[in-house]
């Protein structure tokens, strides 16, 4: 038998849309956060955030086809991420989140997943 993957069984491209546009849509709302954008115009990086997540949780990889290997953590050293950017970025995340409708397995892994990346990508104390 073919094991479904977890892009699959959270519903596929609309759910990583909704997910992308509710956190995007805090950030536009939030002019101290959005500030550390390079791009006025934050509707390419939502899409790549969008591509990012579907390729890892087993969706499409035009993440990797338009962009390469992500090295997450090397294309946000310009960006100062201490504690307080990087709890903003997971409270707008759980917000988000919270538009799905997740089976409460998935939000915990998706959010186990969420809560550990944003630790990562921490680079400033
Ligand atoms: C890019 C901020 C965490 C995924 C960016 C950018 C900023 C940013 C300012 C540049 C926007 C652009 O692409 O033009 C932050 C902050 C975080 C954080 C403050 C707080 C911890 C994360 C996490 C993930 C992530 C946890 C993934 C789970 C991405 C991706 C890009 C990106 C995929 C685009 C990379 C590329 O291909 O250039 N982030 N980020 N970020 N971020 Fe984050």
């Amino acid at each position: 038998h073919t094991q479904k993957s977890f892009y699959e069984q959270v519903g596929g491209a609309p759910v990583f849309e909704k997910l992308c546009r509710e956190f995007y849509k805090q950030v536009e709302a939030d002019p101290e956060f959005k500030a550390m954008y390079p791009e006025e115009d934050l509707a390419p990086a939502e899409r790549r955030l969008r591509m990012f997540l579907e390729q890892y949780w087993g969706g499409p990889t035009s993440y990797q086809a338009e962009r390469g290997h992500p090295r997450l953590r090397m294309r946000h050293n310009p960006f100062a991420i201490g504690p307080k950017e990087r709890d903003t970025w997971l409270k707008f995340m759980r917000n988000a989140m919270n538009t799905l409708e997740l089976s409460p397995m998935h939000d915990a892994m998706m959010w186990d997943y969420f809560e550990r990346a944003a630790h990562a990508m921490q680079n400033r104390a």
